[in-house]
């Protein structure tokens, strides 16, 4: 099969990276998102990154201009509903990803492949509530920012057919990423390796082991971290981080040690998310 036209659902960070990405590899990307300032901030990304492209002499002008024409933005999943590839790129809360998979199984054909870009939640159980549809569901997890990060998390749910498979493979590759496969367990390889080091460093910081910035300078120097662990969690957002160690608290026997830690949580519930909120970790406000 070969995708022509991709329905991006969800216009942040992620979605308006995977639209970007598909674009630029010559297939038409189709933003939907239910608020029309993240369509515009995804918008203006899309036009700043191609700006940079070309003053980069990576891509031409007309390039550009061709990448362009090839992405559009909606409100309603409706509008979008010639695509014949989708990708789920909602906020991390299966609630709002089930129901958001039953309007993908309503709106698009019988045989577009129904993708997710979540970063821990099982590909099963969201094929749950789409049992006719169960082997066009399939894990595509991209990592920010996704035109930078080379790697697709695939993730195989119990019904995912073969072909579902091998499409996914294929479009992840036309897409110039590498993808590697990964078992349906809460969190998969990636995030399971990297949120306990994220969270451990909060422990860190909480215990006095050292402040912040020294955190991050230890383990970059140290460790070839293009970011330190808590700049990094700044990035991803911190709500985002707690959200993936509740995901893999609950969905691995509730082991304890995938809790967030203390420092985390208060954070998160003064509002301090990281960069999209101007303050995390650190204070962006403050430069
Ligand atoms: N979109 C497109 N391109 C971007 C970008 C973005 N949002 N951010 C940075 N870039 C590009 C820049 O344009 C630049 O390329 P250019 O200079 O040739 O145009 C290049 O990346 C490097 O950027 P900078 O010079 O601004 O800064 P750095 O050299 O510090 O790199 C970084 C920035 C690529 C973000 C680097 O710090 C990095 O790799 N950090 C780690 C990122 C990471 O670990 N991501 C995974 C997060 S986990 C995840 O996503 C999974 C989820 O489930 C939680």
């Amino acid at each position: 099969m070969t995708v022509k036209k991709i329905a991006v659902i969800g216009g942040g960070t992620m979605g308006s990276g995977i639209a970007l990405t598909a674009a630029v590899h010559g297939i038409d990307a189709v933003v939907v998102d239910i608020n029309e300032d993240q369509l515009a901030r995804a918008k203006d990304y899309h036009a700043k990154q191609l700006a940079r492209s070309v003053s980069k002499e990576r891509m031409t002008q007309v390039g550009a201009d061709s990448a362009a024409a090839k992405l559009s933005y909606v409100t309603a999943m409706a509008d979008a509903a010639d695509a014949n590839w989708v990708v789920e790129a909602a906020t991390e809360n299966i609630d709002i990803k089930k129901s958001i998979f039953v309007q993908m199984y309503e709106t698009f054909g019988k045989s577009v492949v129904l993708a997710t870009n979540t970063s821990s939640i099982s590909i099963t159980e969201l094929a749950s509530v789409i049992p006719d549809a169960a082997d066009r569901v399939i894990g595509m997890h991209f990592f920010n920012p996704v035109p930078v990060m080379k790697l697709v998390e695939v993730i195989k749910g119990e019904e995912t057919s073969s072909e579902t498979t091998a499409s996914t493979l294929k479009l992840s590759e036309k897409m110039g990423k590498i993808p590697v496969p990964a078992n349906d367990r809460a969190g998969f390889v990636s995030n399971r390796v990297l949120m306990p080091m994220i969270n451990e460093a909060f422990h860190a910081w909480a215990d006095g082991v050292a402040e912040p910035e020294d955190i991050d300078s230890i383990m970059k120097l140290g460790c070839a971290f293009p970011m330190g662990p808590l700049r990094l969690a700044d990035y991803i957002g911190l709500d985002v981080c707690k959200d993936i160690m509740m995901v893999m608290y609950n969905g691995l026997d509730e082991n304890p040690k995938y809790l967030p830690s203390a420092k985390l949580v208060k954070l998160v519930d003064q509002g301090y998310l990281g960069d999209k909120s101007g303050r995390g970790v650190y204070n962006y406000d403050k430069g």
